[in-house]
């Protein structure tokens, strides 16, 4: 599919109120897709349906994601009001970030409900339409899940699934014309995770915005684009940044050296990279 195929597209973004789903939504839009913005943040929704043309070609749906029903419930919204599905972006998520020892009752089960759980449930639902339409799931991953990262482990661990899920889906879905891709963004900025986490004693996250940005760092619109382009090209996995890949090679050839720089960055001696 090429970007101008994108014109009569029903898209959905989950992750839409904010950050790299907002900047996805826009850019569908702008292709000409008609899309569908879903989160918790109902005022946030509308507001963003409103600014895309409104319900003739952009419809909020406010659900949260770890529910089942409400993943259903947005699948029906979709195709009552648009007819169909064609690209699914699996891309709300949220961190826990804290060392494992301080992570309270629910946390973990938390991360993987939402990261995990949350595209479980949506592609369920999704998949009758996606294969009536030959369409496309784009899985919002992270290169954490890649590598694992000290004091966000249980974030890695749900990434980590996410994209093994992912991995089989892509061999199992092909013979029925339906891509699945998952995206790994590196550092994004312009978004509001970090805010938005459950930050437990012992962890180097901020909440701020940061003053300096990790090396490699791209903008939520720049991360938005490269979604577009793959729900396009449906390549199996897409690594970002050229920083992130570099991090993602050296963790294959070099892994004692990625393990003794995570254990700087924890221990502080390296800390400025996230802030
Ligand atoms: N920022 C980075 O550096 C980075 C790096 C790698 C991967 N990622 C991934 O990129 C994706 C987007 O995150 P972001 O960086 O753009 O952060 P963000 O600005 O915090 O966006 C997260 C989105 O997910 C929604 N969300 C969170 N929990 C939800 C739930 N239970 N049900 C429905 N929606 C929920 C949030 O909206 P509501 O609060 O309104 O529900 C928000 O729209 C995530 O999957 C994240 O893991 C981000």
């Amino acid at each position: 599919m090429d970007r101008k195929d994108l014109g009569d597209k029903v898209v959905i973004v989950t992750g839409a109120s904010t950050g790299i789903g907002r900047a996805t939504a826009v850019a569908f839009r702008r292709a000409g897709a008609r899309v569908v913005v879903a989160a918790r943040s109902r005022p946030q929704l509308e507001s963003l349906a409103e600014q895309l043309g409104g319900p003739s070609v952009a419809l909020a749906h406010a659900l949260d994601v770890a529910e089942e029903t409400q993943c259903r419930q947005l699948i029906e919204h979709t195709v009552a009001h648009f007819g169909g599905i064609d690209v699914l972006i699996n891309n709300a998520g949220m961190v826990v970030s804290g060392r494992f020892e301080h992570l309270q009752p629910g946390d973990v089960e938390r991360q993987f409900a939402v990261n995990l759980f949350g595209v479980v449930y949506c592609t369920r639902a999704a998949l009758p339409y996606l294969k009536q339409s030959r369409g496309v799931v784009v899985n919002v991953s992270s290169v954490a899940g890649l590598i694992g990262t000290p004091t966000t482990g249980a974030y890695g661990a749900s990434k980590a699934a996410l994209n093994a899920l992912g991995r089989a889906l892509w061999a199992e879905l092909q013979p029925y014309g339906v891509g699945v891709v998952t995206v790994c963004p590196y550092f994004t900025s312009g978004v509001q995770l970090a805010q938005k986490a459950i930050i437990r004693g012992g962890s180097p996250h901020r909440r701020e915005t940061p003053a300096r940005r990790a090396p490699g760092t791209q903008t939520a619109e720049q991360v938005a684009e490269i979604i577009v382009d793959a729900a396009c090209r449906r390549p199996r996995l897409v690594v970002l940044s050229p920083f992130g890949r570099l991090v993602w090679r050296l963790d294959r050839l070099a892994p004692w050296l990625v393990d003794y720089l995570m254990q700087q960055v924890i221990n502080g001696r390296l800390r400025s990279l996230l802030r």
